[in-house]
């Protein structure tokens, strides 16, 4: 529950600094959005998951005001929707980069360096496993294994796979998604 309070205090932060708008005029924008999605599953409580599917892929995570329009057009209880929203791995409570960046820390890909090649991003981008960089353009997260482990250490960006990963390719391979 703490993890959730987390979440929220980070999101009403950044709505605070206007990272993502649902004030004034845009409200109903969104509002109108997000019924939308719902109506396209005739308001069923059981297309539950891929009403949050369209959300997420919409403003690319799960806004709470989002989630709490769904709660009261659906009649569930936000905590369940949250409890679905953090159970699978592809929905995000937090807004995320536009670009995504995954480190393999499964064994094969750890025995070969990847802690070193997460610390040497977590240095270039200025941000912990797990976390947005404040210009909002990269995500960094780990994973235990991307099925490919003969081609290890493993980085994927954005879909991208990187063979035979070092710390000196990091600069280069966050240079080709960054912008200046
Ligand atoms: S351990 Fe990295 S791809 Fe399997």
């Amino acid at each position: 529950m703490r993890k959730l309070k987390t979440h929220f205090a980070v999101l009403d932060n950044q709505k605070k600094n206007n990272r993502y708008n649902f004030g004034g005029n845009p409200v109903n924008v969104e509002t109108q959005k997000v019924k939308t999605f719902m109506q396209k599953h005739d308001n069923q409580k059981e297309a539950l998951i891929s009403i949050l599917q369209d959300i997420q892929a919409e403003f690319n995570y799960l806004p709470r005001e989002a989630l709490t329009i769904v709660a009261e057009t659906l009649e569930i209880p936000l905590i369940h929707i949250i409890g679905v929203a953090t159970f699978y791995r592809s929905f995000s409570l937090e807004p995320r980069g536009e670009h995504q960046a995954t480190v393999c820390m499964g064994t094969a890909c750890h025995v070969r360096g990847g802690p070193k090649i997460l610390e040497e991003f977590e240095r270039r981008l200025g941000v912990e496993s797990g976390s947005t960089t404040e210009d909002g353009q990269f995500t960094l997260e780990t994973v235990a294994c991307l099925g490919c482990c003969a081609i290890g250490p493993v980085v994927v960006v954005d879909g991208d796979y990187f063979a035979q990963t070092s710390i000196r390719k990091v600069e280069s391979i966050i240079k080709k998604y960054k912008q200046n």
